[in-house]
């Protein structure tokens, strides 16, 4: 059985003050069937000093390869500096930046193909969950990359989702165990029509006080942590029960 994915995302917060503790931290813990996945923000990712007990991950990556592209930041540079994972299609990004689902699949893309694993966010707002709509946006989420150009190129058959409802994340109300499983099921079978085989990672609001219910989610196979893993000491409780269970 493959390690159970503990994402931190540190988002726009954080210092070396903070990247120096997880470091010393993780270097001398080990957290058994636990993977701690690091999601730095940018200026700290070139700083990492590469430990065997967890993987370094990039919030965000350019759907560019190279070139004359103020700002950006290729998958190529994310994976030299020690780069396994990304986050793509963060419901903040989509937000914030205004990122559509065909931007978001050209970032998986080129992500893939210099061989970076892509953390792949989806989730539907309050809005759409009280209309009845939230299958109808995680299959528009899913479908348009899917069926993106050149995604059967370099997708062969797993893909790591992040189920984040919108209204969970940064909330403090997580969803039920019965709302994650009842969402992973239709992304599942979505996933496995489409020839895809998905690790299943839910996020939003997750804390070191839920996170051992939220561990009896049948097909969960990961965390995306934000705001409890600004704190060593809770990421470390977090690190500790889903290495427990
Ligand atoms: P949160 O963030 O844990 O602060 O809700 C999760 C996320 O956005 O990935």
């Amino acid at each position: 059985m493959s390690e159970f994915l503990c994402i931190a995302n540190w988002k726009l917060q954080g210092s070396k003050a903070l990247l120096a503790s997880y470091q010393y931290q993780l270097s001398t813990m080990v957290f058994p069937g636990v993977l701690p996945v690091v999601c730095l923000p940018t200026p700290f990712l070139g700083l990492w000093q590469s430990c065997t007990s967890a993987a370094l991950a990039a919030q965000n990556v350019d759907a560019f390869d190279e070139g004359a592209v103020t700002g950006g930041v290729s998958a190529r540079m994310l994976v030299d500096v020690g780069c396994r994972y990304v986050c793509v299609g963060h419901s903040e990004r989509r937000e914030l930046f205004l990122e559509d689902d065909n931007l978001i699949a050209r970032k998986y893309i080129a992500a893939k193909r210099c061989g970076l694993q892509p953390i792949f966010c989806i989730g539907e707002s309050l809005a759409a969950r009280a209309a009845g709509q939230t299958e109808v946006v995680l299959r528009r989420q899913l479908g348009a990359l899917f069926n993106a150009e050149g995604f059967d190129a370099v997708e062969k058959h797993a893909i790591i989702i992040a189920y984040e409802p919108i209204w969970a994340i940064g909330s403090g109300e997580v969803a039920t165990v019965g709302a994650i499983e009842e969402a992973f099921g239709f992304i599942q079978s979505a996933c496995q029509r489409a020839g895809q085989q998905a690790t299943m990672c839910y996020g939003g609001s997750v804390s070191a006080d839920n996170c051992s219910a939220l561990r009896t989610c049948r097909g969960l196979e990961g965390l995306l942590i934000g705001k409890a893993c600004l704190d060593w000491d809770n990421f470390e409780r977090i690190l500790i029960q889903c290495s427990g269970y």
